[in-house]
């Protein structure tokens, strides 16, 4: 009911858009466009960058206005970012983000409040390098949440208030904050995410989803807040994928096992590297002949390796359509394959192909199967 009325102002946006300016979108044009085709199913969108959000990647930006009806910024509003020192705040770029968002009609998320990467090195430390105490670190978390969300308030649709927590095995993560806070960190910092701005959405938000201790730790976590009448609206499954994980099996597990805690579901992050997963106990600087077996296409993705990847990403995507009913927001990280972070990551330096257009801004086969597009 609330996704309904929130979606309803981006509809009507996106008509008027369609309408208004001398130019009408041809009916063909329309069904070409994700966000035509699925915008009343779920939300669609996508990461920016810097160079997108600032207009110089033209090609991006055409591309973002065309399909995608909600943005999150890929780093901007990152604790490193946007609050690099305790009395200073770098707020330009994401105000450049949201505004641009609010322009296009589309629905802005916040990524990410609290996180132990990209964290500001002095944020959990005194001067001496000492971990600060527990009442000096909430005071902290306290400042930075209710700064950044009530300079958004009421422009951000939903924030990623605490990313990454929750370990595979179902453990917490032994971040600075659970050191110094314990498990207590997590509905402290949706509480103050809530104060600053009461209408907001909430997210946890997590990668590696489809593994069995994280998925019941998170589902867990979830309803531990909703006991304790914390506001949470979703569970963000990151969605960073690869040729042989995850199952969509254990994908759907953990969708359905978050979707039973009365939470809704979105899909974050998706990408899906078309690379050779790299084993984290392998000796990567051995031999050039291993180099070249963990990035084996420098030039172009070999098509018999292009249509399992499309394959593999249209059976995801049947997934989320299939249950549009809790999914409310699908999210791709990037725009084309040029951009991805996964160009250096966990390697530097691979070509990699994970997004949905490819470098010449092209749509990969699985999207033009999924528009109807030749
Ligand atoms: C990545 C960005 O894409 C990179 O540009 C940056 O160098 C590192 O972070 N999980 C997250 C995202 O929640 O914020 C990360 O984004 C990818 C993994």
């Amino acid at each position: 009911m609330k996704l309904k009325q929130t979606l309803l102002p981006l509809v009507i946006a996106g008509l008027v858009t369609a309408c208004i300016g001398g130019k009408r979108t041809t009916p063909s044009e329309e069904s070409s466009s994700l966000k035509a085709a699925f915008g009343n199913k779920f939300l669609i969108g996508a990461a920016l960058n810097q160079r997108q959000v600032s207009g110089e990647d033209t090609a991006a930006i055409a591309i973002a206005k065309h399909h995608f009806n909600s943005i999150v910024a890929e780093n901007c509003m990152k604790c490193e970012v946007i609050h690099p020192e305790e009395n200073r705040y770098n707020l330009t770029p994401a105000d450049s983000l949201v505004d641009f968002g609010e322009e296009n009609g589309m629905a802005v998320i916040g990524h990410c409040l609290i996180w132990h990467s990209q964290l500001a090195p002095w944020f959990c430390v005194d001067s001496a390098g000492k971990n600060v105490s527990p009442e000096v670190l909430k005071q902290r978390m306290k400042e930075h949440i209710s700064t950044i969300v009530g300079r958004y308030k009421g422009r951000i649709h939903g924030w990623d208030v605490v990313n990454e927590a929750i370990m595979e095995d179902g453990s917490y993560r032994k971040t600075k904050f659970y050191e110094i806070l314990g498990k207590e960190y997590i509905p402290y910092a949706f509480q103050c995410a809530h104060e600053a701005d009461p209408e907001a959405e909430l997210y946890y938000n997590d990668y590696g989803m489809n593994v069995p201790g994280r998925r019941d730790s998170v589902a867990a976590l979830v309803r531990s807040l909703k006991e304790k009448g914390i506001r949470i609206d979703a569970v963000g499954m990151q969605g960073h994928m690869g040729m042989d994980y995850p199952t969509v099996e254990d994908f759907e597990k953990s969708l359905l096992a978050f979707a039973a805690t009365g939470a809704k579901v979105m899909i974050t992050e998706w990408d899906m590297s078309a690379l050779p997963t790299v084993s984290h106990t392998a000796n990567i600087s051995d031999t050039a002949a291993y180099w070249k077996a963990l990035n084996p296409y420098p030039e172009t993705l070999p098509d018999s390796v292009s249509r399992i990847w499309n394959a593999r990403m249209k059976s995801f995507f049947d997934l989320f359509l299939k249950h549009a009913d809790v999914i409310t927001r699908v999210t791709a990280w990037g725009i084309s394959d040029g951009d991805s972070w996964k160009n250096d990551f966990p390697m530097r330096g691979r070509r990699e192909y994970p997004l949905l257009f490819d470098r010449n801004y092209q749509p990969k086969p699985f999207v033009r199967e999924l528009l109807q597009t030749p």
